[in-house]
C-alpha cells in the first residue's frame, strides 16, 4: 500500500497548495490513501467544520490533528460523527472524538491510523506510549485486524518522537511526527519494519515562521507582547512523506520525505476568514526566544 502523508496544513495558503498539487501527486505516486494533519488549517490555528469538509472534498481521505484541535467549538460535533477525522487519542475520557480509526479503502486496502500527542513541553495528557500500547493490543486481539498501521505523533521534543518510534518498531508500519512544522532529514526504516520521520513539516508558506507572517512573530520575540498571528503570504509548498508498505506483513518497504513547491505564483494568505484570529498563546509558537 502506498500512503501519502502531509504535515500540518497552515491556513488558506496550505489548503490552496494542497488543492493545487494533490491530484497530480496522488497520480504520480500511485497513492492508495492520503492522510494529512489539519490542526492549523483554519486561519492558522484549529479546524472548522467548513474547512474539514473542504479538505475531505479536495481528496484528503483521513485527517489527523493535534493540540489545536479544540480551538473551534463547531468541530466538536464532527469530531464525534466523522470517522475520517481523528484527534490525539491520549486526551482524557470525555473529550469529543476519537484518536484511532480503521479504514476500508477502495481496492480492498485496510488501514489503521493512530493519532497521539506528545507530553514533553506540551499539555500533560495521558502517556502516549501506554495509550498506543493499549490501543494496539485491542486492535491485535481482533480477527482480521489490518497489518498496515500509521501513527501521527504530534509532539514537540525530538527525543520523545524518536523514543516512540523505537517503542512501536515492529508493531506499526510508520511513526511520522507533526507539530513542529519543520521537516526533519532523518527518514529511516527501523529494524522491525517501522518507517520513521521525526517531523513531516507543514503545508503552507515556507518564507515564514512555521507558516505565520514572520514580521509578527519577530515582533513578538522583540517585545514579548501578545500579537495576533496571521498566516504568511507567498509561495506555498507541501511537506510530507510517501510510504510504501507490505500489506501482508505491515512492514514498511520504503519512506521518502517529500517537499514540493507550488509552481503557481503568490498565494493569498492573510485574507483567510475560515477561522477566528490566532491566539498568541499557541504552543506551536514559543513564548520566549529561549523556548524550544
Ligand atoms: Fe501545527
Ligand atoms: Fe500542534
Amino acid at each position: 500500500m502506498r500512503i501519502l502523508f502531509f504535515g500540518d496544513i497552515v491556513g488558506k495558503p496550505g489548503r490552496q497548495v494542497l488543492k493545487e498539487l494533490l491530484p497530480a501527486l496522488r497520480r504520480e505516486h500511485a497513492a492508495d490513501v492520503v492522510v494529512a494533519n489539519g490542526e492549523n488549517a483554519s486561519g492558522g490555528i484549529g479546524l472548522t467544520g467548513e474547512t474539514l469538509r473542504e479538505l475531505l472534498g479536495m481528496g484528503v481521505d483521513i485527517l489527523t490533528t493535534g493540540n489545536h484541535v479544540w480551538k473551534h467549538r463547531d468541530l466538536y460535533g464532527p469530531l464525534d460523527k466523522e470517522s475520517r477525522l481523528l484527534r490525539p487519542a491520549n486526551y482524557p475520557a470525555g473529550a469529543p472524538g476519537r484518536g484511532f480509526g480503521v479504514y476500508d479503502l477502495p481496492g480492498g486496502h485496510r488501514l489503521a491510523v493512530l493519532n497521539l500527542c506528545g507530553t514533553t513541553y506540551m499539555d500533560p495528557l495521558d502517556c502516549p506510549f501506554r495509550t498506543a500500547e493499549t490501543l494496539l493490543a485491542r486492535l491485535e486481539a481482533e480477527e482480521g485486524a489490518p497489518a498496515v498501521r500509521l501513527v501521527d505523533f504530534h509532539a514537540e521534543a525530538t527525543s520523545e518522537k524518536k523514543a516512540l518510534g523505537w517503542f512501536l518498531d515492529g508493531r506499526v508500519s510508520a511513526v511520522i511526527g507533526t507539530h513542529t512544522h519543520v521537516q526533519t532529514a532523518d527518514a529511516m526504516l527501523l529494524p522491525g519494519g517501522t518507517a520513521y520521520l521525526t517531523d513531516a513539516g507543514m503545508c503552507g508558506v515556507e518564507a515564514s515562521v512555521l507558516g505565520m507572517d514572520h514580521k509578527v512573530i519577530v515582533d513578538r520575540f522583540l517585545t514579548r507582547l501578545p500579537q495576533r498571528f496571521r498566516p504568511a503570504t507567498g509561495r506555498g509548498s507541501l511537506n510530507g512523506v510517501l510510504l510504501d508498505v507490505d500489506e501482508a506483513t505491515g512492514r514498511a518497504r520504503s519512506i521518502r520525505a517529500l517537499r514540493v513547491a507550488c509552481p503557481a505564483a503568490e498565494l493569498p494568505g492573510g485574507a483567510d476568514t475560515s477561522g477566528s484570529p490566532n491566539s498568541p498563546d499557541s504552543p506551536d509558537f514559543p513564548s520566549s526566544p529561549g523556548s524550544p
